[in-house]
Parts: C-alpha cells; sequence; structure tokens
C-alpha cells in the first residue's frame, strides 16, 4: 500500500522518548514542552508558541483569548477541514462561509468584504493543502474593518509567504496562527497542536487559559479566577515534536521535491490540471493536489477507486461545509468555486517516505487510464 500521508520518524524520536520514560516526566511538565516551544517559535520566527493537545483545541483557545462572544461572526471557508469551524460554534459564535480561489484553493479574499456585517469579528484564513491566503490583501480588509486574523496553518507548517519584500512563514503574519501535530502532518506528536503569537498579552492569556486558568499570583495553584482548559500538550508528545522538527527542513525538501516530480511527470494530461504556486508563495507541498476535471477520461471518484484497487491511498478534496447538515443555518456567499473543486480535487500519496519509483508507479496507473 501505498499511503496518502505517514509519519517519518528516523530522528531522535525514540531517544527523547525515552528519556521522559526513564526520567517519569510523562505528563504535562518537563522540559520538552518549554524546548518544543521555544525551538517552534524559532523556527518560525515568531516570538511567542504555545503547545496544545491538537490543532482544535489550539482554535478553540485562539478565540477564547481574543474573546469572542456568542452571536459574533467569523469569516471562514467552506472547503476546510471540519475543525477549522467546530471551535467557532463551540464558543457560540457563527462561522460565515466565503467561497476559494481555483487556482490556490484557499480563502476568495475578494469575496470577503461582502459578507462582513457589525457582527463580524474575525477572518479565518485556512492556508489549505500548504498553500497560503493571499494575506497581504487580507490584512488590509482586516484593518479596514478592525478585525482579528486567525491563520489556520494546520495544512502549511513550512510555507512561505512574500510580504513587504519579505519571505515570512504562514501562520505568523495574523493576530494569531494555529499548527496540528496530527499524524499525517509535515510533523508529528502523534496529536497535538500549537498557537503562536507575537504578542505578549495574547501569549499570556493562552497558556494561563490553557493550563486550567490557575492564579499565578497564588502560590499554591489551587485558585482559579476563570474558567480555563486543560489543553495542555504531555511532555511525552513535546518530546516527540522537538525530534521531528529537528528534520523539519529535510521533511520539506523531500515534500517540495516529490511534489516536482508529480508535476514533470503529470504535465500535458489532458483533463489534469496541476497545482499552481503563486509567486509570493512557496508552498510546502504538504499533500500534492491536482484537479482531475470533466474532460479526464473517468471520474475523480472513478480514479480514487482506481488508485485503491492499485493499493494506493489517495482522498477527495473536503466536502462543502456550508451543505452539511448542523452547519447550514449558518451564513454563506456565493460558493461556485468550493462546490467545484470539492468534486474535482484529489490529494495523492505525499509521505516524507515516499521514493521516485511510487510516483512514477501512480503516474503510470493514472497515464493507462487516457
Ligand atoms: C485544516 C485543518 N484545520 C484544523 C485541523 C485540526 O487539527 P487537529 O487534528 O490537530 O485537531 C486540521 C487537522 O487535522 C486541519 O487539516
Amino acid at each position: 500500500m501505498i499511503p496518502l500521508s505517514v509519519p517519518e520518524i528516523s530522528g531522535n524520536e525514540w531517544k527523547y522518548i525515552k528519556d521522559c520514560l526513564d526520567t517519569n516526566w510523562v505528563s504535562s511538565a518537563g522540559k520538552y514542552v518549554d524546548t518544543f516551544e521555544q525551538k517552534f517559535s524559532e523556527y518560525l520566527n515568531v516570538n511567542h508558541a504555545v503547545a496544545t493537545v491538537n490543532g482544535t483545541a489550539a482554535l478553540h483557545l485562539a478565540l477564547k483569548v481574543l474573546e469572542i462572544q456568542p452571536e459574533d461572526e467569523i469569516i471562514v471557508p467552506s472547503m476546510t477541514f471540519i475543525a477549522s469551524v467546530n471551535p467557532i460554534i463551540y464558543v457560540g459564535a457563527k462561522p460565515v462561509f466565503v467561497d476559494v480561489c481555483r487556482d490556490s484553493y484557499v480563502m476568495d479574499v475578494n469575496k470577503i468584504e461582502q459578507l462582513i456585517t457589525e457582527k463580524t469579528k474575525a477572518i479565518m484564513p485556512v492556508h489549505l493543502y500548504g498553500n497560503c491566503v493571499d494575506m497581504e490583501a487580507l490584512l488590509n480588509i482586516a484593518q479596514k474593518y478592525n478585525l482579528y486574523v486567525i491563520e489556520d496553518a494546520t495544512e502549511a507548517l513550512g510555507t512561505e509567504y512574500k510580504i513587504n519584500n519579505k519571505w515570512v512563514k504562514a501562520g505568523t503574519i495574523g493576530d494569531i496562527g494555529y499548527f496540528s501535530f496530527n499524524g499525517n502532518k509535515l510533523i508529528t506528536t502523534g496529536g497535538g497542536g500549537m498557537l503562536v503569537t507575537n504578542s505578549e498579552k495574547i501569549k499570556q492569556k493562552a497558556k494561563q487559559l490553557s493550563t486550567q486558568a490557575k492564579l499565578i499570583k497564588d502560590n499554591s495553584g489551587m485558585y482559579h479566577e476563570e474558567i480555563g482548559y486543560n489543553f495542555r500538550l504531555p511532555n511525552i508528545l513535546a518530546a516527540m515534536g522537538v525530534a521531528q522538527l529537528e528534520q523539519i527542513e529535510e521533511f520539506l525538501k523531500i515534500k517540495r521535491s516529490n511534489a516536482k516530480h508529480y508535476s514533470e511527470l503529470l504535465n500535458g494530461i489532458k483533463g489534469i490540471t496541476l497545482p499552481k504556486e503563486d509567486k509570493k508563495v512557496r508552498n510546502c507541498s504538504w499533500l500534492y493536489s491536482p484537479l482531475i476535471e470533466e474532460d479526464f477520461p473517468v471520474s475523480r471518484d472513478k480514479l480514487i477507486q482506481i488508485l485503491k484497487y492499485n493499493n494506493i491511498q489517495s482522498r477527495p478534496f473536503f466536502s462543502p461545509i456550508h451543505l452539511m447538515q448542523p452547519y447550514q443555518a449558518y451564513r454563506h456567499g456565493d460558493m461556485k468555486v468550493t462546490l467545484e473543486l470539492s468534486s474535482l480535487g484529489i490529494n495523492l500519496p505525499s509521505s516524507v517516505g515516499l521514493k521516485y519509483e511510487d510516483i512514477q508507479k501512480i503516474v503510470g496507473i493514472i497515464k493507462e487510464i487516457c
């Protein structure tokens, strides 16, 4: 089986995890949490990082820190994983769904302004499949309407965006960015997440709320002035994160090179639209994601079946969230591109361990259909 995206565990993971086991520091305290936060913020060139138990919790935390209230509205794409939306509802706020761009699959910034009302409090760009939203244009809108920007960078660790003639990492451009270390992500801790910010105030609040809102001034640690959360990442998982982070540049090099091989081998096939990269974006190539157009000999879904029959795991793009029963009541704009992409897009195997021969095999099967 050629899997879609599995972890690469070939560094110091065993060593650091063994250290936790040997020393009994397996739980919520220990040196690896601090080290992971510090190394992660250094890697991203952002002031602060707060580790969380998963990416969904990091978003939940972000919304609490920014004091998003019931009935507030947050503009978010419908073409994303469900976890980008659920925490908005957990805090009683309302997602407002915006369409995406056909070339980049991410939030269409030109369609945001028409959805803004006096209830809008934040915009949540999701950097889907390693791509990056046009953050320069988005920040202009956020400034004009005084809105927070929370970046979902769970699928874009390592992606870079050029702003003011400088390359910066996706997730560090808005007020808060968040990441996931789920098993299929670029680096993994089994399960885990990270909230990042340049604001000292946001970091303090995030740290406090994620650790049961213990009153810092109270030496006993037993007094809680507000309702907090147990969103801490255990030390043993942070240890894995530190080891994974040590290999990130190598992982990125392989992912980008594999994406290049796919594009070279798939180039020119009628009915396949290759992923594009804007000149302001350096995609981390988390998942290689072309479109299987109507004029390809078989449908996208049929192609997934054929690949599966050949022991190759692939995945359709996300289903439009605004059409799912629990989310149908929320406002949305024109969703033409979202609908189109959700029926045409496919994620092809993209693990760090993927070999050139695997890519040749996958493309060979696709070419046989033509
Ligand atoms: C776009 C997106 N947002 C949010 C999440 C949530 O992350 P987690 O699974 O770590 O909670 C994920 C990953 O699973 C994701 O792909």
